[in-house]
């Protein structure tokens, strides 16, 4: 089996290796500085080094900030596979490769999302995430975060390419008509993995197989509240997104297209969305409870792209006991 080796490992590296800790001391002093970006979603972080393990008190304000801002960018973080994998853990279990393919072959919690392609096979998924969605919503257990670390990031003239954009599922809550609101409290809506994939293959140029049957039934649709309760923040998003929502239940079919159709043109509206432009070593961490992203695919074959992504299930964020601890240090404070 081809097994990759990242290039960009130390010679000699595994990727594996793990600072020392040294927590007590940057517990002291620890200037970690959070900066909204001024738009919809967003926060710029900085003065902390994420390649160290992080002390109650910058997890628990990292937390916070993921729920209230939705996207944090940690730029110029110098990280590896296993420092990366050590950070996204601290949020809840990582997601593995279920196709065994496009993960570190050390670190098998960390995949690949690129274009690249060494020794005739992509490194890589190429087409991952290229229309609005959230992920994982097919599943029983939802995702809680993504976090991406930017290797190589395409460029054309000087121009970073391949930006990830973003919508606030809050601010689309709370702008949607009050009666649309009530009617839809208490219903839910069928996510379907299957409706993603096949956008995805009716894209000229996809070389993306059919599911058998055998993958529809390994991973069968799932049914979530239309609304949710945000375990950080406490406010109610609009949990229903373009790339997996199928139907809402408790409507006739012809009625749940129709509030399906409203639903989505009203959370894609220019206005609750924001655009990360991506420069390389950004660490990029997104909610995805009270967020929609699409990644931009406006990059050719030989721009290349690189990205190690960890993708953090939300098996322990619905835990109340779980944000309470984790958000301790904040009362404390
Ligand atoms: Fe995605």
């Amino acid at each position: 089996m081809f097994v990759y080796r990242p290039r960009w490992l130390p010679n000699g590296s595994h990727g594996t290796q793990c600072l020392a800790m040294r927590g007590p001391l940057r517990d002291r002093i620890s200037p970690m500085k959070i900066e909204p970006s001024g738009g919809i979603l967003g926060a710029r972080v900085s003065g902390i080094d994420l390649a160290r393990p992080l002390s109650a008190a910058d997890f628990a304000a990292i937390f916070a900030a993921l729920g209230r801002e939705g996207v944090l960018c940690f730029p110029g973080q110098q990280l590896d596979a296993a420092t990366l994998r050590d950070f996204a853990q601290r949020f809840g279990r990582i997601q593995t490769s279920v196709t065994g393919k496009h993960h570190h072959p050390v670190v098998p919690e960390v995949g690949f999302l690129s274009n690249v392609i060494e020794n005739g096979e992509p490194i890589g998924l190429a087409d991952a995430g290229q229309d609005w969605h959230t992920d994982m919503t097919y599943n029983a257990t939802v995702g809680f975060a993504n976090v991406l670390y930017a290797v190589k990031v395409p460029r054309r003239d000087g121009k970073p390419l391949g930006a990830t954009q973003f919508a606030n599922m809050h601010a689309a809550y709370e702008d949607l008509d009050p009666a649309l609101k009530t009617r839809l409290a208490d219903m839910s809506a069928t996510h379907d993995f299957n409706k993603f994939w096949e956008s995805m293959r009716s894209r000229p140029g996809s070389t993306r197989p059919a599911l058998t049957a055998e993958q529809r039934r390994s991973r069968p649709p799932s049914v979530h509240p239309v609304f949710l309760t945000h375990p950080i923040t406490g406010r109610t998003v609009l949990y229903c997104n373009p790339g997996y929502a199928v139907r809402i239940n408790e409507l006739p079919e012809a009625e749940s297209e129709r509030v399906l159709k409203l639903l989505f043109e009203h959370q894609l509206q220019p206005k609750y969305q924001y655009e990360h432009v991506w420069t390389e070593s950004d660490l990029l961490m997104w909610d995805h409870i009270g967020t929609l992203h699409n990644a931009v695919p406006d990059y050719g074959p030989d721009e290349h792209r690189l990205m190690m992504r960890c993708q953090i299930m939300a098996d322990r964020v619905f835990d109340p006991a779980f944000v309470r601890a984790s958000l301790e240090p904040l009362a404390a404070a």
